[in-house]
């Protein structure tokens, strides 16, 4: 039996390629596709994911836009440098058009989607928490149909956007504490950590680039990303964080977890956005999932095997 999917998602480099990650993975029934602000404005975001379900092929699957901006204060970063001013790297263009919009805001379809599962539904969360945040605070009732929540977010080591804080955290860290300590759910957290380890290289992308016109499509959008990788960090290669949230969700036990209570530093100053975590034995607070290891090669063989099948 598939496992019944929301993606909540920013699209974003990444965020494409973890879409059609879970697209062609057969142990995945997505059942919705949800979408906030992030990398890039929520209306180019929403536009962006229905692009995606355009290239796979997939109409049949609702998409609606959510939250336009965090919880309480103002997003103080996008990330145009690494997604590109449209979140696809520049290359919007060369996406079939959008399929249709939802009308429903993205929490009601959220709800909507558990209220009908008669089987667990996970929910990946890669882009800012605000919408899994909303549906979890609103919605109560619904948490015992969340099998587990699978957050791309966080690092307990070195940060991407502040010293010390991870993109999706930083975008909404009210969001992110109220997911990560919601003691009746699972939680997964998917971290730099294991990320920032999990590099596709050049051969990877090329390799993918030679698997078909689609691939070729999405190998292109990684293009712009790669290079602002190696500007960064000196190295030709590039985490695609969002897609090991994916592997992880569809294939439960691929990234090997520690179980840590985390806060989220939700203060104005320069931890704003940290994911603490208390590796005291008695410490209190429900324990969060922490992917902190795997094995790297395998994990990046098996998202491209899955993802050639686009071709
Ligand atoms: C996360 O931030 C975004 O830019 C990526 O899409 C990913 O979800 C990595 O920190
Ligand atoms: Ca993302």
């Amino acid at each position: 039996m598939p496992i019944p999917l929301i993606i909540d998602t920013d699209p974003g480099v990444d965020d494409t390629v973890a879409l059609v990650l879970a697209l062609q993975s057969p142990e995945a029934d997505v059942r919705a596709v949800t979408v906030s602000f992030g990398n890039v404005g929520i209306e180019k975001t929403f536009a962006n994911a229905r692009r995606v379900l355009a290239l796979a092929g997939r109409p049949d699957i609702p998409v609606a836009a959510g939250a336009a901006r965090p919880l309480v204060h103002e997003q103080e970063e996008w990330a145009p440098e690494w997604h590109g001013a449209d979140g696809l790297g520049g290359r919007s263009a060369e996406f079939p058009e959008p399929v249709a919009a939802d009308p429903r805001f993205a929490v009601a379809l959220m709800a909507d989607v558990l209220r009908e599962a008669t089987e667990p539904v996970t929910i990946i969360s890669i882009g800012p928490l605000t919408n899994t945040a909303l549906l979890l605070a609103t919605h109560p009732d619904m948490t015992a149909k969340i099998g587990r929540i699978v957050a791309m977010a966080g690092s307990l080591g070195a940060g991407n956007t502040r010293g010390v804080a991870e993109f999706n955290v930083y975008a909404d860290p009210e969001a992110a504490h109220r997911v990560l300590n919601q003691a009746d759910v699972p939680v997964t957290m998917v971290p730099l950590d294991i990320t920032m380890r999990t590099l596709a290289d050049g051969d990877w992308i090329s390799e993918l680039t030679a698997s078909g016109p689609r691939c070729a499509t999405l190998a292109g959008v990684i293009a712009g990303y790669r290079k602002a990788f190696n500007e960064r960090y000196g190295i030709d290669a590039v985490a695609l964080h969002d897609a090991l949230a994916v592997l992880e969700a569809v294939l439960p036990g691929t990234l090997r977890t520690t179980a840590l209570p985390i806060r989220v530093a939700c203060d104005l100053g320069p931890a704003r956005g940290a994911t603490v975590a208390d590796r005291r034995p008695d410490a209190a607070g429900p324990p969060v999932h922490v992917a902190l290891d795997a094995d790297t090669d395998a994990v990046l063989a098996e998202m491209a095997r899955r993802l050639r099948t686009l071709r």
